[in-house]
C-alpha cells in the first residue's frame, strides 16, 4: 500500500545578534544564544570530544573556546568564510532542535532583522540552500507585526541585544524611511551597569555576563516599586549590595532615543491614521521585559494626545512566532511574493 507523503516540517526561525529561536509546526520550541565555540588548541580538542560548541554551553567554555558571534550585525557578520561556517553551524543546530524525521522536507521562514541588506539577505539565503527545501528570508518586525495581527497603523519597537529597531507598519513589509535602527538595546545597558557598579562599588567584582544577568532579573525604569538588592562577591567574599539607583539609570539609557524616533516616525503615517498607530506602539525582543519600559514611554509622548504602549505577549519568541505562523498559512508557491526565496540547487 502506499502511504500518503508526510506533510513538510514547517520552521519558524527568529536569527537575533544574542539568541536564536526556532519554532515549528509540530510544537517544537527553543532558544539558543547565537554563538559558535572552536577549541582554541589541542587541550580544548580534549576537553571537549568535539569540533564545537554551540549555545550556552560555549559561554561556559569560553576558557579555552574561540568565540564566535556568527550574526553579530544581526546577520552574517562580514563576508568570511568563518562566518559563513559559523552561522551555517548554527542554523543547522536550531534545525537539529526541531526534530526532523529522516525524509522529511523541512520549509523555513528566517526573520532578520530589518535593516539586513540584500547581500545579506542572499548570503543567509545561499547557506539556507543547503540546509532546507525551501527557505524564505523576511524583515524580522515585519514576522512580530505578523504574529500579534498588527500589519497597519502600528509601530513595533524591538529591542534587542545589539540594536533597537523602531519600525512603522504601513500595511506592507516597510520601506527604509519607515525603520530607524538605533545602536542603544540591551548590550548597551549591560555595559552602563557594569561601569555604573564598578565606579560607585569598586570593593564587588562585576563582570560583563554579571551585569547582564542582574539587569535581566531586575530591569526597570522610572519609580522604583522595590529595592534591588543583588548577592555579589567583594574582595572574593559573599555580601550583598543595593543596586537600585544604578539598574534604574541603565536601563533608562534607551528610552530617550526611542522617544525622540517613535516622535519623528509618527509623522509617515497619514495624518488621520496618526491616533490609531498612536494606539498601537508594541514593545518586543528581550528589552521589552524592562519593567515600567511602557508606562515611560507613554509619558514622554504625553504631548500627542491618547499613546498606547504596550508589549507583546511573548516578547522573547514573538518574531519566530510569526515566522512559522507565515509559513503555516501561506502556500509555498506565493512564499516568493512575500519575501526572498531559496531552493536547493538539484
Ligand atoms: N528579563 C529581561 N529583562 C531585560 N532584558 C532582557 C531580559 N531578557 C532578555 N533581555 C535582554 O534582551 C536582549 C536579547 O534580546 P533579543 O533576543 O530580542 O535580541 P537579539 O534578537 O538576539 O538581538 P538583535 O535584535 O540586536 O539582533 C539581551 O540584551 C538580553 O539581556
Ligand atoms: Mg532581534
Amino acid at each position: 500500500m502506499k502511504t500518503a507523503e508526510r506533510s513538510p516540517l514547517l520552521l519558524g526561525i527568529d536569527l537575533g545578534t544574542s539568541r536564536t529561536m526556532v519554532l515549528s509546526n509540530r510544537g517544537a520550541r527553543a532558544m539558543v544564544r547565537s554563538v559558535v565555540g572552536y577549541p582554541k588548541d589541542i587541550i580544548g580538542v580534549k576537553l571537549m570530544h568535539q569540533a564545537h560548541i554551540i549555545g550556552e554551553e560555549a559561554l561556559k567554555r569560553q576558557s579555552y573556546l574561540n568565540i564566535h558571534y556568527p550574526l553579530e550585525d544581526g546577520v552574517l557578520k562580514e563576508a568570511n568564510d568563518q562566518a559563513a561556517e559559523s552561522a551555517k553551524l548554527l542554523i543547522q543546530h536550531v534545525i537539529n532542535l526541531a526534530d526532523p524525521q529522516p525524509g522529511d522536507r523541512i520549509y523555513g521562514v528566517l526573520g532578520v532583522p530589518a535593516r539586513a541588506s540584500m547581500f545579506n539577505k542572499n548570503q543567509l539565503l545561499k547557506i539556507t540552500q543547503e540546509l532546507l527545501d525551501l527557505s524564505m528570508v523576511v524583515s524580522e518586525p515585519f514576522m512580530a507585526a505578523y504574529e500579534i495581527d498588527q500589519l497597519n497603523n502600528a509601530i513595533m519597537i524591538d529591542i534587542g541585544a545589539g540594536t533597537t529597531d523602531i519600525c512603522a507598519m504601513k500595511g506592507s513589509i516597510p520601506s527604509g524611511d519607515e525603520q530607524v535602527t538605533v545602536l542603544k538595546a540591551g548590550n548597551y545597558i549591560d555595559l552602563v551597569l557594569e561601569n555604573l557598579i564598578r565606579d560607585n562599588y569598586p570593593e564587588v567584582q562585576m563582570t560583563n555576563n554579571l551585569a547582564r544577568k542582574i539587569k535581566e532579573q531586575y530591569g526597570f525604569v522610572g519609580a522604583p516599586t522595590e529595592e534591588v538588592i543583588v548577592n555579589v562577591r567583594i574582595a572574593g567574599k559573599p555580601g550583598t549590595c543595593n543596586l537600585t539607583r544604578e539598574v534604574r539609570t541603565a536601563c533608562e539609557t534607551v528610552v530617550s532615543e526611542i522617544v525622540e524616533h517613535l516622535q519623528s516616525l509618527i509623522k509617515v503615517f497619514d495624518p488621520e491614521d496618526q491616533e490609531d498607530a498612536l494606539r498601537n506602539i508594541y514593545l518586543t525582543g528581550g528589552g521589552a521585559h524592562i519593567r515600567g519600559l511602557d508606562k515611560m514611554i507613554c509619558q514622554q509622548m504625553h504631548q500627542y494626545g491618547e499613546v498606547l504602549v504596550r508589549s507583546v505577549p511573548d516578547p522573547d519568541f514573538c518574531g519566530g512566532a510569526g515566522a512559522l505562523k507565515l509559513a503555516m498559512e501561506l502556500p509555498p508557491q506565493y512564499w516568493e511574493q512575500v519575501g526572498q526565496v531559496s531552493r536547493p540547487v538539484k
